[in-house]
């Protein structure tokens, strides 16, 4: 076998995607290259481990271990170890060669996480192109999630759960059969009625999110309970007005349902969300403030606290993304600015862009002329967090947001 110590800039820039052997593997015959479906051309390096540190130390920069097989008998905890110690090769996906067929798997197998253990066998012949391509494969699960943390209850989610989960309120809260119509003024009718609608409009929105986080774990699992309460807003409205004999058509959920183009930037979509979450919190809040029909203003009132979770919500998944990430908070201040400066044309919600033929779009606008106040009210929330977005406690108003982009464009 031929031994490299250092994977030279050349080759890397080549081949950015590497497999390494390390160890002798008698019988197999390796190339420089290998091609991968999902990679194009990866590059193909051989060493003994007692080239492995060397080569783990110089690893060029732009270049991704993808795949690592380990041989060599007493030396290979040893190699695992010293891959491991280094978290920039977390994500490597990891092999043992030349187990004994049956042999026990060690506990250090699984604290350096090795995803197998192979009998030489396994590496011989056409065996061998299709064991690289299933580490690839794996290796590509992983650098798909930018947000990957080794342990499922690392995640971002976990550590949101319970205080999200705690914090829904119990369907037999409401009770429908007690609601007083002589109550209700007709303009409440036409918002119960906007609003009824204007919720359909997160069922793209569960689609686009999880299209958009398609191959991450940590958003997309909350996004799942995001969806499920969002659906819960509509039907609460729903079956009110059902309590008035007003009936609502399924095709304002139908007309939404295509999916809208998805946003460039994940920090951007949830900074969109976090927007949309503040102001339909105020929204429901001046609501329930304002009726004097006690069953509908219970509802309003825990819809209102449920957008205002929602929208802190997005704010925390926002905030992972942000911290020590400029092209993020670039991404996030370009979303807050675009819509907090200009509500000219009313509120921009993405309804009103991707849904022209819904009528939700109109809604939203309406509920916000009669609901004087609520939108400024809501963005003064939403630019207390940017600021926190964006270390940066002099943002007050749009024009601050542009000041401090330009200046992050500027130093990017
Ligand atoms: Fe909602
Ligand atoms: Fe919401």
């Amino acid at each position: 076998m031929t031994s490299v110590s250092t994977l030279d800039r050349f080759s890397a820039a080549k081949c950015p995607v590497r497999v390494a052997f390390v160890g002798a593997l008698p019988g197999v015959t390796l190339g420089k290259q290998t091609t991968s479906s999902r990679f194009g051309q990866v590059g193909v390096d051989q060493m003994q481990p007692d080239a492995l540190e060397r080569y783990l130390y110089e690893f060029p920069d732009g270049a991704d271990l993808a795949v690592v097989f380990v041989a060599g008998g007493s030396a290979v905890p040893e190699s695992v170890r010293q891959l491991r110690a280094r978290q920039e090769f977390a994500k490597a996906r990891v092999y043992v060669v030349g187990v004994p067929p049956g042999a026990r798997v060690p506990g250090w197998a699984e604290t350096f996480d090795v995803e197998d253990m192979l009998t030489s066998s396994i590496l011989e012949g056409e065996a061998l192109v299709d064991m690289i391509d299933l580490g690839l494969r794996a290796y590509h699960s992983l650098v798909r999630d930018p947000l990957y943390t080794d342990y499922y209850l690392d995640s971002t989610f976990n550590r949101i759960f319970d205080w999200f989960e705690t914090t829904r309120w119990n369907w037999k809260e409401i009770k429908l059969d007690e609601l007083n119509p002589e109550l209700l003024r007709d303009d409440e009718r036409d918002y119960l009625m906007e609003a009824a609608i204007i919720e359909f409009g997160t069922l793209p929105g569960a689609h686009n999110f999880l299209r958009e986080w398609e191959g991450e774990t940590s958003f997309s699992s909350w996004a799942l309970q995001w969806g499920a309460e969002e659906g819960r807003h509509s039907l609460v409205q729903a079956r009110y007005l059902d309590q008035l004999g007003i009936k609502v058509r399924s095709k304002h959920a139908l007309y939404k349902r295509e999916p809208y183009p998805m946003g460039d930037t994940w920090a951007g979509t949830l900074m969109m969300n976090i927007i949309s979450e503040a102001r339909a919190s105020e929204y429901y809040r001046r609501l329930a403030a304002d009726t004097n029909e006690p069953v509908i203003k219970r509802i309003w009132k825990l819809l209102g606290r449920d957008e205002a979770r929602h929208c802190h919500a997005f704010y925390v998944f926002s905030k992972e993304l942000c911290d020590g990430n400029k092209d993020n908070q670039i991404a996030a201040l370009k979303m807050a600015y675009i819509w907090l400066a200009d509500r000219s044309e009313g509120i921009k919600h993405p309804a009103g862009h991707f849904y022209p033929h819904s009528t939700s779009a109109a809604g939203i606008r309406r509920i916000e002329k009669l609901v004087e106040g609520a939108t400024d009210a809501a963005d003064h929330r939403v630019t207390t967090l940017v600021r926190r977005l964006a270390e940066d406690d002099s943002i007050e108003s749009p024009r601050d947001i542009k000041r401090k982009l330009r200046s992050l464009m500027l130093s990017a």
